[in-house]
Parts: structure tokens; sequence; C-alpha cells
């Protein structure tokens, strides 16, 4: 009974790792979360910095504001096409809704371009400017 317990836990963990790791086969949807990636983790550099777990450097917190304000450019690109893949959480309605999820992506570039860091503090101000064009466009258009 035990050895039929732990072949079913290891089992599924291993069921999890597969789901986890499977590969986007569609190359433009990869490319779409590559850029969300790179936005993500653009933001989360900032987030270190506000919070101090990494030391403040002003030349990275530009930098980290600019993968935002050119990956976030590309967007309206990188999404032309209705692409598909069992991966994506892309929502149908960004193509019903194109002008739309089109001035949800400008929004955000233009955000990252206003917002100005010039020490730690003002990282918080930032991310907040930035941070709303997320929320509004991942609510409506991401699964
Ligand atoms: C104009 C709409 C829009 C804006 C603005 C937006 N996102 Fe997204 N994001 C999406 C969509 C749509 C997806 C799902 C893409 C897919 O799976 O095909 C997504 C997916 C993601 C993902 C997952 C990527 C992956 O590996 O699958 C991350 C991380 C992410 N966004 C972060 C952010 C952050 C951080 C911001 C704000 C700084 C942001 N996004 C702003 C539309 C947007």
């Amino acid at each position: 009974m035990r050895n039929l317990l732990t072949a079913s836990v290891l089992f599924l963990s291993f069921s999890i790792a597969a789901v986890a790791h499977a590969a986007v086969e569609n190359t433009a949807v990869q490319a779409r979360m590559d850029a969300m990636k790179a936005i993500g983790g653009a933001m989360k550099t900032l987030g270190n910095m506000a919070k101090g777990s990494v030391d403040f450097d002003a030349t990275a917190a530009e930098a980290a504001v600019d993968v935002v304000a050119v990956q976030s450019a590309m967007l309206p690109t990188l999404f032309e096409a209705q692409e598909t893949d069992p991966m994506s959480e892309a929502k149908p309605e960004i193509w019903t809704n194109w002008d739309d999820f089109v001035a949800k992506a400008n929004a955000m570039t233009a955000a990252a371009e206003a917002v100005s860091i010039v020490d730690a503090g003002s990282i918080g101000a930032a991310m907040e400017a930035i941070g709303g064009s997320c929320k509004g466009c991942h609510s409506e258009y991401r699964m």
C-alpha cells in the first residue's frame, strides 16, 4: 500500500513537472511570451531595488525601465496575428477589441517613457505608474 502511494505521489509530481516544462510550439506565441517575460523581469529588478534586497543602481534601474518601454512598443506587432498554442494565455477578445488592446499597450509604453528614477525612493511611484497598465490589460486579455 505504501509503495503504491509513493509511486502515485512520484507519478503526480512527475506529471506536474512535465506540464511546467511543456514547450510552446508556436514561435510567434513564444516571442510574445518572451517579451512579457522580459517586462516582468524588468519590473522584478525594480521591485528588488525598491525593497532594498538589491542595491540601488541608477543605470540598472534606467535599463529596466527601457526594457519595459522597448518591449511594450513591440506588443502591437507581436500580437497582431491571432496565433494559437495550448500554452498561450491570450484571450480571443484581444483580436475582437484590437484597438483597445493596442491602446493599452501604448499606455504602458507611454508610462514607461514618462517615469524618471533618480533614487531608490522614486522607484515605488515609477512602478505604480507602469504597474497599473499590467493589471488593466491582464484583467481583460489574459486568461
Ligand atoms: C496590452 C496588454 C498587456 C499589458 C499592458 C501587459 N501585459 Fe503581460 N500579458 C498580456 C497577455 C495577452 C499575456 C498572455 C500572452 C500569451 O500567453 O500568449 C501576458 C502575459 C504576461 C506574462 C507571462 C509570460 C509567459 O511566460 O507566458 C508576464 C510575466 C506578464 N505578462 C507580465 C506583464 C507585466 C509585468 C506588465 C506590466 C509592466 C504587463 N505584463 C503588461 C498582455 C499585457
